[in-house]
């Protein structure tokens, strides 16, 4: 028996390279590369971001990546095993990371869900002529907002969360490879051929220049501005799912010798590109949008659901052929956010498969019916929906960058095991890593992350 596990025989394993640059890529591209990066960039020096954001790229992101590969790739396990197999007091990192992967999927299915409706709701605009009214009914089904319209959707809505788990539940069951990755290597080359057919024609919209020249306009000050880079280190961190346990679960599905750091350069950027074109589109749209209602692109700027269920809904209303940019839009987020859901549920299905010996098809009823079950209780009541903010705000300030500095500092300085997983990513890496790498796991990325959850506490406090 394994430490720390029962059995770690079948746990299954991707057929190959590709198959897991598919998966690490269906994982990192997910609703953040849409309705985040877009209005960060824009916020944090337009055009100028650029020089933050690759910094944060390359010592920050893909350095994080490598270590998330190196632990789950050396030790073989899910995030919990492979922490304790690394080091026996350092299973608790792996659990704080499934519980991150927990919160986020129980709200994650729940934003799939609203927009799979919206995708149909683009074909006769729905939401009529005040889609803000319409989201707040729509969402608040048991308490506010119009009840007529929060009755008639009450059903749907569930249906459509209770849709999104048993996909989810039925890809786990299919296992790492007919599952998760085939997933991905069919929902990705989708997503990238709908995704661009929807940048081209947001980018034919009247006014669209005038957002673009919004976005990329530089605005080389903001590059003194320490908040700023600090924007940049988190989209990065967020985008590309590192400290989540995600790639460190997916790298233990690896053959021995495979070429870990030549994966993680292509995975790091196509998820860069894929983030660049949103905001291409995002911001024609916007354009077009300030263009139709006579006012500045700043005005209309917005980010996450705001962005995609009021702003767009409204840009879907004006524009010619507007149901094709609806459908397109909200077919992208779903395809987007599936495949992140599928990785989030991995961490968590993986742990427990690995902790108690259980089979796949167990592991997953045994995660995914309470999950589910939560998912869609939650949803209809005002307090549910009130509940799931908060702990998706406590996720994103403390969750994440607290297991992403515990992670790095542990690493680096209580454990000195960095020499250790160098040699392990060098042994059959295509890229290799330097002491560089020490400067950026063991210096830069805690440091930034330690200065980040200062400025959000101070934020708290004032
Ligand atoms: N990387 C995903 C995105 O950019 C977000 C995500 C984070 C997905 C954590 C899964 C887990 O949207």
């Amino acid at each position: 028996a394994a430490p720390g596990g029962r059995k770690s025989a079948n746990r299954g394993a991707f057929s190959g390279r590709s198959a897991f640059i598919f998966a690490a890529i269906g994982s990192a591209v997910g609703l953040g590369n849409i309705w985040r990066f877009p209005a960060v960039a824009y916020d944090n020096g337009g055009g100028a971001f650029i020089l933050p954001y690759l910094v944060a790229l390359l010592t920050a992101g893909v350095p994080l990546l490598f270590l998330d590969y190196a632990i789950g790739h050396r030790w073989r396990g899910s995030a919990p095993l492979a922490w304790r197999r690394f080091r026996r007091w350092a299973e608790f990192i792996g659990w704080w990371q499934v519980l991150i992967c927990v919160i986020i999927a129980v709200y994650y299915a729940l934003i799939i869900a609203w927009a799979m409706n919206y995708t149909v709701f683009s074909v006769d605009t729905r939401w009529g002529d005040d889609p803000a009214a319409f989201f707040g009914s729509f969402t608040q089904a048991l308490g506010g907002g119009d009840v007529t319209i929060a009755f008639d959707y009450v059903g749907p809505v569930l249906l459509t969360v209770a849709l999104v788990w048993i996909a989810t539940l039925v890809v786990m069951t299919l296992g790492v490879q007919n599952g998760v990755a085939r997933t991905a290597m069919i929902f990705i080359p989708l997503l990238v051929v709908m995704f661009i057919i929807l940048v081209v024609r947001a980018m034919l919209l009247p006014g669209a220049f005038t957002g673009l020249d919004a976005f990329f306009r530089p605005n080389w000050a903001a590059l003194l501005n320490p908040g700023v880079w600090v924007a940049a280190y988190g989209q990065i961190f967020f985008s590309l799912s590192v400290a989540f346990g995600i790639m460190l679960t997916y790298a233990s599905y690896l053959k021995k010798k495979t070429d870990l750091t030549g994966s993680g350069l292509v995975v790091g950027f196509s998820n860069s590109a894929f983030e660049l074109l949103a905001g291409i589109g995002v911001f024609s749209a916007l354009g077009f949008m300030a263009q139709a209602q006579g006012v500045e692109v700043k005005d209309v700027v917005d980010a996450g659901i705001g962005l995609a269920f009021i702003a767009f809904p409204a840009i879907i209303g004006e524009a010619p052929g507007g149901a094709l940019i609806g459908v397109l839009f909200f077919g992208s987020l779903v395809l987007a956010g599936f495949t992140s859901l599928i990785s989030i549920v991995e961490v968590v299905v993986a742990a427990f498969q690995d902790k108690f010996g259980l089979s796949r098809v167990a592991a997953t009823l045994g995660v995914g019916i309470p999950l589910t079950l939560v998912s869609t209780i939650l949803f209809p009541t005002t307090m549910g929906l009130g509940l799931l903010d908060t702990l998706d705000n406590w996720v994103n300030q403390y969750g994440i960058v607290g297991a992403a500095l515990v992670s790095t500092i542990a690493v680096t300085y209580v454990a000195r095991g960095l020499p250790t997983l160098r040699d392990h990513l060098n042994a059959k890496g295509s890229f290799p890593i330097g002491r560089w790498w020490y400067l950026c796991v063991g210096l830069i990325a805690p440091l930034v992350l330690g200065i980040s959850l200062a400025l959000t506490t101070k934020d708290l406090l004032t």
